[in-house]
Order: structure tokens, then C-alpha cells, then sequence
């Protein structure tokens, strides 16, 4: 098991490690004495591990309720959000008792979101269930839902009071998550690490699994600690995001977000390389290493489709958008560019 503490606006202990989810109960009953539980969930992760938690908690003395979504992106909305509202004032929650999120991303931001609102805030706890949550989404307080012209519009940075990752809920994951988080890993090497880059094209991510996402919570705890609220240098962490946020809207949701960073890396890594930005051998180690990890690389809508839905970014300001470009295997920069620069971007970059 790892431990990397990360001292944000709220100092929390990010745990790595095999079991974490029976450790889990214990844990909380010392963190939080006394306290109840709102556990928080979707109904896929529900079934595989919600009752055995349940049953652990109550057996550690802890009182619980549960608040069970359908999975999937389209439910990280406002409907979803104000119903778990509704329940932790049903149920009469207060400041001494705890949110939890088991299960991915959506639960993570959806149930953050909702702690950082109620009560104008209640400790939250995250138990990631997927590789994405476990590198990426769990850690560093960005919270969410979606709104209808766009991911992640409406939000709070509010940092959980404790990250558990139990690699072993890694191992029912469907391979097309997998997948996703592999994208989110390689964004990471690409923005910062040769040597994670190499040691993800030598052996798979499953065989190193807790190796590689304490590396990774390693490297987003650097950009949160250095910009907590997104100002400067954590944008790079948005490498991919922009062009992949608008493949996500474009498609109705039904491209997964890992697959859309995917997409959104490789259409930034052909324009990079077609600018002269990057060089030509850069972009087929990229391209390479995402297709080995089975990711697609270029997004299935036009350029100026994607221009249009980027304009919408959340990342973006008035008419201009801080792009997050690749120069070398492990070094990025930023450009920002005028919003109506963003289709002459992706025609650069292989879109019709
Ligand atoms: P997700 O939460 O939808 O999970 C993907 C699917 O896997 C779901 O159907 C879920 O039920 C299932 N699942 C989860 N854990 C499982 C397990 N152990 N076994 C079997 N099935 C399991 O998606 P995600 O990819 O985890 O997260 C994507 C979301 O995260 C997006 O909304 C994205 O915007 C957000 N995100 C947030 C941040 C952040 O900093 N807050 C960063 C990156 C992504
Ligand atoms: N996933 C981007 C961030 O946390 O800043």
C-alpha cells in the first residue's frame, strides 16, 4: 500500500493499495468518530461492492444511508445532483456526518459537488472504483455535473477529507474503462514523465497497476499543490481535454471521456507535429502508445463541429482558449489562441 498526502486548502492522505475497501469502515470510524454515512454510488458499482461496504460499516458501528444512481455520464446532471440533496436533508445529515463516492468519476464529481453544496459543505470521502477515478478524478477537489451546453459547467473545488483506492475493485473493471483511465496515464507521462512513458509501453498498466497510479497521483498532486484553483500551470493537466470535452458533447455522451482525451491527444499531437511543434517521431511514440493501450486517436466528427463545441469550453475566456500542446515525450506548453483559430487547429490536424 502507498500513501501520498497531498497539503491543499485541506490536507488528505491518498491511499494505494489492495483491501482498501474493508480497511475502509475502520478508517472512517477514526476520521470521522460518530458519524453517518451517505454512501453514494451507481447501481453497476453498487452491485459488485456496495452491500458488502454496507454490511462492513454497520459492522465497524457506523449508521448508513445509501443514494444509488443509474451509471453512466448522462445522470452527472442537476436532476441527479439536487435529488442527492434532497436525501441528505431527508435524512437529516449534518456537518459531523460524511459523503462517500463508490464508484468512477461521475459518482466522484456528482457526489462532491453535492457535499461542497450541502450545508454549504460536509466532509466527503472519495472511494474511486475505476483506473480514471484512481489517477485522475478523485484527487485534487475539481467537482461537477454537467449542464446542457456543456461537461462539467456547474461545480466546486472542494477537497475530499481522504482518498481510498482498492486496486483490487480494478479487476471487474470492463476493459473499454481500463482503457480510459490508460488515456489519463498517458496524458500524464506525456506532460511529465519519460520514464512513465516507457515503463507503460515495456508492461502493461494492470501488472504495475498500484505502481503507476500512486506515480500518477504523484505528478497531479505537484500541479494542485503548485495551483490548486486552476490559474496557471494546472491547465496543463487539461492536455487532450478541450478537443476531447467537445468529442464528448458532439457525441451525446456516448463517447467515455477516456476515450475522448484519446481522441483529443491525437488530433493535438498531428496538429503539434504538422506545425512543427513537435516532431514527427514524437507523434508515432504518442500515437503508438495510445493505439497499443487500444485508445482511438482522432476524433469522428468535423473540424468545424469541434471548433464550435470548443468554443464552449469551460477552460475557455471570452475569445480566446489556453490549448495544452505537446513538444516532446514528456514536455508540453501552452498557446493560447483566439477561438476562431481552433478549426484551422484541427484541419491541421487530420479532421475534414
Ligand atoms: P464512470 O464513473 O462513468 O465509470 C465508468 C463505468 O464503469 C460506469 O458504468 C461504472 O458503473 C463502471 N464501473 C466503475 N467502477 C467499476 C468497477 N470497479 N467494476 C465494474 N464496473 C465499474 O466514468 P469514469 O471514467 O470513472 O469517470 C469519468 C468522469 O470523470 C467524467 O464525468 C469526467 O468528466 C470526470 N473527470 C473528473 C475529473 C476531476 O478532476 N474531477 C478528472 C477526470 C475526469
Ligand atoms: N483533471 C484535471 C484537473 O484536475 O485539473
Amino acid at each position: 500500500m502507498r500513501t501520498i498526502r497531498i497539503e491543499a486548502s485541506r490536507g488528505y492522505d491518498v491511499c494505494v493499495g489492495p483491501g482498501l475497501l474493508k480497511e475502509a469502515p475502520g478508517r472512517l470510524a477514526a476520521l470521522f468518530p460518530g458519524a453517518r454515512v451517505m454512501l453514494v454510488s451507481d447501481d453497476r458499482v453498487f452491485s459488485l461492492y456496495g452491500k458488502t461496504l454496507l454490511d462492513d460499516l454497520a459492522a465497524a458501528g457506523t449508521e448508513t444511508e445509501t443514494f444509488v444512481f443509474p451509471h453512466g455520464e448522462k445522470q452527472k446532471n442537476l436532476g441527479t445532483w439536487g435529488e442527492l440533496l434532497e436525501a441528505l436533508c431527508r435524512s437529516g445529515f449534518t456537518r459531523a456526518d460524511v459523503v462517500a463516492a463508490l464508484g468512477g468519476g461521475v459518482v466522484g464529481d456528482l457526489a462532491g459537488f453535492a457535499a461542497a453544496a450541502y450545508r454549504r459543505g460536509i466532509p466527503f470521502v472519495q472511494l474511486p472504483t475505476t483506473l480514471l477515478a484512481a489517477v485522475d478524478s478523485s484527487v485534487g477537489g475539481k467537482t461537477a455535473v454537467d449542464l446542457a451546453g456543456g461537461k462539467n459547467q456547474a461545480g466546486a473545488f472542494y477537497q475530499p477529507w481522504l482518498v481510498l483506492c482498492d486496486t483490487d475493485a480494478l479487476a471487474t473493471l470492463p476493459e473499454a474503462e481500463y482503457r480510459g483511465g490508460c488515456a489519463e496515464i498517458v496524458k500524464y507521462a506525456v506532460l511529465g514523465s519519460r520514464p512513465l512513458f516507457d515503463s507503460i509501453r515495456r508492461t502493461p498498466v494492470s501488472r504495475q497497476a498500484e505502481a503507476v497510479i500512486a506515480r500518477c497521483v504523484e505528478m497531479k498532486r505537484d500541479y494542485v499543490l503548485a495551483d490548486e484553483y486552476d490559474a496557471g500551470c494546472r491547465r496543463m493537466l487539461n492536455l487532450g481535454h478541450t478537443f476531447g470535452h467537445a468529442a464528448e458533447l458532439l457525441s451525446g455522451y456516448t463517447v467515455p471521456h477516456g476515450q475522448a482525451v484519446a481522441m483529443g491527444m491525437g488530433v493535438m499531437a498531428r496538429s503539434a507535429a504538422a506545425a512543427g511543434i513537435c516532431s514527427r517521431e514524437t507523434l508515432a511514440e504518442l500515437l503508438g502508445l495510445l493505439e497499443a493501450c487500444g485508445l482511438p486517436t482522432l476524433p469522428p466528427f468535423g473540424a468545424e463541429a469541434m471548433a464550435e463545441a470548443a468554443r464552449w469550453d469551460k477552460k475557455a475566456e471570452g475569445e480566446r482558449i489556453t490549448l495544452i500542446v505537446p513538444e516532446e515525450i514528456g514536455r508540453c506548453r501552452a498557446e493560447t489562441v483566439d477561438t476562431a483559430e481552433l478549426a484551422a487547429w484541427l484541419r491541421r490536424g487530420g479532421l475534414a
